[in-house]
């Protein structure tokens, strides 16, 4: 028997040993490998008929990803590791008891939409997350339906929850909540969720508003206070790209000395920190990779700014191989949110590489549908034991996105002034690739394409852009 053979054992046994003791013995003339691939009743003695359906499951051959490969492991034992062990021990568990691949789309829009017709919480701290709401519950009806069933009820709801939080049409930004201070992170969640409705006169009407609370905001090192005498770091610096740019108001006064700044934020291990000098997450390194999209045209602009071969050894070193879900940095859990924080990463990698696959496609998609999914209430959960919040609910969708289509630079990609953020589009993949990951080729996709510089949905991105691009051409 091989050590990773024995490693493998060694998890299925204690998974079955937390679920029943006596441990359960793995009848020795098996190997192990096919054990743990295709651990059926007859792998393991006296276990009850619905056990062995679920074993059976869990680790059924037809899946590509399959969930008890070893993993690296660190000999020594700290409140790290044991953590980790833990945490991959109940993600084995609930592997077990959901083995269906499937997602409950009308329980999710039934819960994401009672949510944003109902009153929002007035509490700290979520009192001061009101457009992230919005933004978090708009997003993920968006992602499920496109367009097709957005109403007037709906577009008039965002507006009006939006316009509570907007400070003097925008002279102060989108705050949190009313009577707030404006805030650059909910100003991008305000106006993201105003491009999910396409209310472009109210964003005309903020637009060159905005512009002036940027420069008031902008600092000598490039990047943005996130408020007034606030901290700024590189997502703020994000958050101004974005918004600039979907708005057609980015000026070289405004981008004047981001990439520079940026720059000094890629760490020695190939992600980027928040600020100079600080760890590497995968939060601060999406907001970094997306702004450097904003930022150029052409690829090897980029190429030429970052550490391109560790910011991908860093990036791919996130997917947990018993988990199938990412972490967010060295030595911490997987959690859903990542889904789309670094699981955007890989377009983005693969797109300035020219490369197919820098992450298992599979399993990331068995990790949002049979881990992160609540199938019976509806929404999604950081990792089993957390319940389900609207915030992990959008970025597990995402995610969900990212998995489900291929993204591509355009087929009419020049080398023009348009950013690469606005040259991306979902592409059909290649016949070779089905037996990676075959639902990149289901018809009925779960979800739309997103945009993974924006996590809205493609269309949303260039109907927003081609608004604003005409409009000003008038
Ligand atoms: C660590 O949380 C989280 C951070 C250090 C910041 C994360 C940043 C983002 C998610 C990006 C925000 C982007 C915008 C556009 C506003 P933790 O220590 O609880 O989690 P961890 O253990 O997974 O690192
Ligand atoms: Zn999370």
């Amino acid at each position: 028997m091989t050590e990773r053979e024995k490693t493998k054992a060694q998890y299925i046994l204690k998974l079955l040993g937390r679920k029943r003791n006596p441990i359960y013995t793995v009848s020795s003339a098996t190997s192990l490998n096919s054990a743990a691939s295709k651990a059926t009743a007859s792998d393991f003695e006296d276990i009850s008929d619905l056990e062995n359906i679920m074993l059976e499951s869990a680790f059924n051959p037809e899946f590509h990803f399959n969930p008890i490969d070893p993993p690296i492991k660190d000999g020594y034992k700290s409140q790290t590791t044991i953590s980790q062990e833990e945490t991959e021990l109940s993600i084995l568990e609930t592997y077990i008891k959901n083995p269906e691949l499937i997602l409950n789309t009308p329980r999710h829009l039934q819960f994401v939409m009672e949510a944003l017709y109902g009153t929002f919480p007035g509490l700290y701290p979520l009192d001061a997350n009101h457009p992230w709401m919005v933004y978090w519950l708009i997003n993920s009806f968006k992602l499920f339906t496109g367009d097709e069933r957005l109403d007037q009820d709906t577009i008039e709801l965002v507006n009006e929850k939006i316009s509570h939080c907007i400070v003097d049409d925008g002279k102060g930004g989108i705050a949190g909540g009313a009577n707030q201070l404006g805030h650059i992170a909910s100003t991008y969640a305000g106006i993201l969720s105003l491009v999910d409705v396409g209310n472009y006169r109210l964003l005309n009407k903020l637009r060159r508003n905005l512009y002036g609370w940027f420069m008031s905001l902008k600092l000598p090192n490039g990047s943005f206070a996130v408020h007034e005498n606030g901290e700024s770091d590189v997502r703020s610096c994000y958050c101004v790209l974005v918004i600039g740019s979907l708005l057609n108001i980015l000026t070289p006064e405004l981008t004047d000395g981001i990439q520079d700044y940026l720059d000094l934020c890629q760490t020695y291990e190939g992600g980027f920190a928040g600020v100079p000098n600080t760890e590497a997450h995968g939060g601060y390194s999406f907001c970094a990779l997306a702004s450097y999209f904003i930022l150029n045209n052409d690829v090897e602009k980029i190429k030429k700014s970052i550490h391109l071969d560790s910011l991908i050894e860093w990036t791919t070193q996130r997917q947990g191989s018993i988990e199938g879900g990412l972490s967010g940095r060295t030595n911490k859990l997987v959690d859903a949110c990542y889904s789309f924080w670094i699981g955007a990463l890989f377009p983005m990698l693969e797109v300035l590489t020219d490369s197919k696959e820098l992450f298992d496609r599979d399993g990331l998609y068995h990790y949002i549908l049979r881990v992160a999914q609540e199938s019976k209430n509806g929404g999604f959960r950081d990792k089993p034991g957390k319940s389900v919040d609207f915030y992990h609910t959008n970025y597990s969708l995402c995610g969900l996105s990212v998995c489900e289509h291929l993204i591509k630079l355009k087929d009419d990609y020049a080398n023009d002034d348009v950013p690469l953020a606005y040259k991306l589009d979902a592409a059909i993949p290649h016949k070779d690739d089905i037996h990676k990951f075959p639902q990149l080729f289901n018809v009925d996709k779960y979800t739309v394409p997103i945009n993974p510089i924006f996590g809205i949905p493609v269309e949303a991105v260039d109907a927003c852009r081609d608004h604003f691009i005409k409009l000003d051409s008038e």
